[in-house]
């Protein structure tokens, strides 16, 4: 059994917030482009599982030959914007737990890459006696193979969530979150280094061309500062820039900022079950994918001042039960300071010395990256 998610009320509010905020989300979007890229990328069809109202297909969708939108919520599909909504055939209603088979019946070229934003957690089992964490396993062990065996030979999946980190094991039970964090990204510092972008600069140029209002360029610039990019951009250079703990609180973030807030304050609620990083490893080895990356990353979100972050998370989430449909009128708002201390415990918002992007909500994903083999 699962919980309805993403009706018609909660999507609105999302799709506003990130209509209103698209520059919001970009660190997020940042290395998944960079791990996309290649430069016959026009020529790749891709495939966005859980697409929502399209916020990383409409930065794709003018760079490639074809991307399928799949999602289970016909508000969510309804709200999509981009060009492809036009057209049935790239737009697919569908459970994930379905989509495989709905995916091979469609006319398309097998897919080049498969991405999933910010959606595997809600692929979970059980729910009455709460969510069963093995049969949840298995189901999505299940689905990730499926979807390797659509992909074309040598094609890319790139699943991106909230998951429980790998974190260290020695001293686990004393040590705060935030330490084991920090221990955590020290660890990753040689991965990180190793892991080596091709920087094209005509390719960033064109996702601001298309999504001018996402800003990716100058959010890549204002991250990479200083940094030499003729030889590639990095892993670490993109890590070094983060500007993300320090004031972090000490939590499992964004974890516990679902399970105490969006589960109890959202109007649809939110049932998960969030992968863990070595699962997902796990999953990728035994599918036998190539060049894996596994790892969690800081995606901090950005806005032009604290109260449209407030403004930003209360409605991306649906918190509360009637809409704020303007930033400008939150600070007013009796939730204001309830979401503020949400933010703060659960995240930490802080300022940052940026004319524009003054204010930052710290966040962090998963990134999951491998190739099938070329022999198919
Ligand atoms: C947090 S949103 C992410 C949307 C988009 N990928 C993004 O990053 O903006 C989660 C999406 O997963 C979709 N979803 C949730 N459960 C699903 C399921 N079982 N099958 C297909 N889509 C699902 C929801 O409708 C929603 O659009």
């Amino acid at each position: 059994m699962t919980v309805q998610t993403f009706r018609e009320e909660r999507t609105k509010r999302f799709d506003r917030a990130l209509s209103i905020c698209p520059y919001a989300r970009v660190r997020e979007l940042i290395p998944l482009l960079f791990l996309l890229y290649r430069d016959n990328l026009q020529d790749c069809t891709l495939v966005d599982l859980a697409s929502g109202n399209g916020y990383l297909a409409d930065v794709l969708e003018p760079l490639v030959k074809r991307i399928i939108r799949v999602d289970s919520s016909s508000s969510m599909l309804a709200a999509c914007h981009g060009e492809a909504c036009h057209s049935e055939t790239n737009v697919v209603t569908v459970d994930l737990r379905e989509a495989h088979t709905k995916l091979s019946d469609i006319e398309m070229e097998r897919p080049d890459a498969m991405i999933c934003l910010a959606a595997l957690h809600h692929l979970y089992e059980g729910i009455g006696e709460g969510v069963d964490s093995a049969g949840s396993e298995a189901l999505q062990y299940g689905l990730i193979q499926e979807w390797v065996k659509l992909l074309a030979p040598g094609g890319r999946l790139i699943l991106v969530d909230v998951c429980i980190p790998d974190l260290p094991l020695s001293h686990q039970s004393t040590e705060p979150f935030s330490t084991k964090m920090d221990r955590y990204y020290e660890g990753r510092e040689e991965l990180f280094k190793e892991r080596i972008f091709t920087y094209d600069p005509g390719f960033i140029r064109s996702l601001d061309e298309y999504q001018p209002e996402y800003s990716i360029n100058q959010q890549l610039q204002d991250l990479l500062s200083n940094r030499t990019l003729a030889n590639g951009i990095s892993l670490h250079d993109m890590f070094e820039a983060r500007h993300f703990r320090g004031t972090t609180p000490d939590r499992l973030i964004p974890v516990e900022f679902f399970n105490n807030v969006v589960a109890n304050y959202s109007i649809d609620g939110h049932v998960a079950f969030f992968p863990s990083e070595e699962q997902i490893r796990l999953t990728l080895e035994a599918l036998g994918l190539k060049n894996l990356l596994v790892t969690c990353f800081p995606t901090p979100w950005l806005f032009k001042s604290e109260a449209e972050a407030v403004w930003f998370v209360r409605e991306l989430f649906a918190l509360g039960t009637e809409p704020v449909l303007d930033p400008a009128e939150i600070i007013e708002h009796p939730d204001y300071e309830l979401i503020r201390g949400f933010i703060e415990e659960f995240l930490g918002i802080d300022k940052r010395a940026n004319p524009v992007y003054t204010t930052q909500v710290n966040w962090q994903l998963m990134f999951a990256y491998g190739e099938k083999s070329t022999s198919g």
